[in-house]
């Protein structure tokens, strides 16, 4: 499985050591490459584009917040991007909203906690069901008519 990583200077420190942690897994890293300032938005699509793709499997982005990075990477179709701040969220966009890019804030939580975070987002299985349903109609919203809605 390969997973996409990518991050904007605000995630930089964090994605190095996800990186570095995991040495069973395979990367395709993105970049950004250095501490200097960038924009979340570019690394947050080149992940999403090699989800949506299939060149990876899955993607993982980080920013400062983690709020820019998942909102970019949502605006690419065919993404379902979850920011998680704990292991039941991370656990949770797997079983029930089939989250195919994790995002994460490195200033807003520990190493350690953002590793655990990876780690279970990873190992948590899709569950189906009635969640396929409800996924099924979240992304038939990407096509939705706005205009005439109620
Ligand atoms: C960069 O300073 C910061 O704005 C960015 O990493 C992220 O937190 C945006 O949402």
């Amino acid at each position: 499985m390969i997973i996409a990583i990518g991050s904007d200077h605000g995630g930089f420190r964090l994605k190095t050591r996800i990186i570095a942690h995991f040495t069973d897994l395979e990367f395709d890293d993105v970049g950004t490459g250095a501490q200097e300032s960038c924009d979340y938005s570019d690394y947050a699509r080149l992940v999403a584009e090699r989800v949506v793709r299939g060149s990876a499997q899955c993607g993982i982005v980080i920013c400062g917040s983690g709020i820019g990075v998942s909102i970019a990477a949502n605006k690419i179709r065919g993404i379902r991007a979850a920011l998680c701040c704990n292991e039941y969220m991370a656990e949770m966009s797997r079983r029930h909203n089939d989250a195919n890019i994790l995002a994460l804030g490195e200033r807003v939580m520990g190493e350690e906690l953002a590793l655990a975070i990876v780690k279970r987002w990873l190992e948590a299985p899709f569950d189906g069901g009635r969640h396929q349903r409800r996924i099924d109609k979240m992304m038939s919203l990407e096509h939705a008519d706005t205009k005439h809605s109620r």
